[in-house]
């Protein structure tokens, strides 16, 4: 079985990654790598945070790993909170004050059009490839359901009438923007085999 880091402290994010990747691929957290350590979001954009974060911990262990970053891209909001999304109102980080703010910011938004965007950066013996994995869909006016992370009870996925937060893992596999990456990387990983 081939072994990759997975560069995040987001157990949400690991849980699902692994409904992805079945049996073929392990990864290890970082926390389970012995790295306890919060790597920074400096940049502007998905690709530059993506590509820090893997670099770091490529830098650090010398193995093959990946990372992943997401941003809510808000068509009212001219794309926004987008690279902010984790720190939308500001520190500390919270999924609750996140998203009172998104809500009172779309207040007067006729246009509900967001979309989920993830990028993947994979090093592979030194060499980096990135994936891209995007889900459209809408914000919703209040929040409904309890699973899941972020801004999943006001996402509505284009195709569904649930939010994120009213499905289990499996079936928001089905449009996550988080598996269409991870689904990006397997077919890489698998076309080298
Ligand atoms: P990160 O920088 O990639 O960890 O993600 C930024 C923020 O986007 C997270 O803190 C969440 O608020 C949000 N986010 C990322 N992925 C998802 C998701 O699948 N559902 C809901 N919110 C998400």
């Amino acid at each position: 079985m081939d072994t990759l880091i997975f560069a995040t402290n987001n157990q949400h994010k690991v849980e699902e990654v692994r409904e992805v990747l079945g049996k073929r691929f392990e990864i290890i957290t970082l926390k389970e790598a012995g790295m306890d350590i919060d790597i920074p979001e400096p940049y502007d954009t998905l690709e530059a945070n993506a590509s820090e974060k893997s670099k770091t911990i490529y830098e650090l262990t010398q193995k093959n790993c990946f990372s992943e970053d997401t941003g809510l891209e808000v068509s009212a909001l001219n794309g926004e909170p987008g690279v902010k999304s984790a720190r939308y109102a500001g520190e500390p980080p919270s999924f609750k004050a996140n998203i009172e703010k998104l809500l009172s910011n779309m207040d007067a938004a006729q246009n509900r059009e967001a979309r989920f965007r993830t990028v993947i950066s994979l090093i592979i013996d030194k060499k980096e490839f990135q994936f891209e994995g995007i889900c459209e869909g809408e914000i919703i006016c209040e929040e409904r359901g309890q699973s899941g992370f972020g801004y999943d009870p006001v996402f509505i996925p284009k195709g569904s009438t649930l939010t994120f937060a009213e499905m289990d893992m499996k079936q928001k596999s089905i449009f996550s923007h988080r598996k269409k990456a991870m689904d990006k990387l397997i077919s890489f990983l698998r076309s080298g085999e």
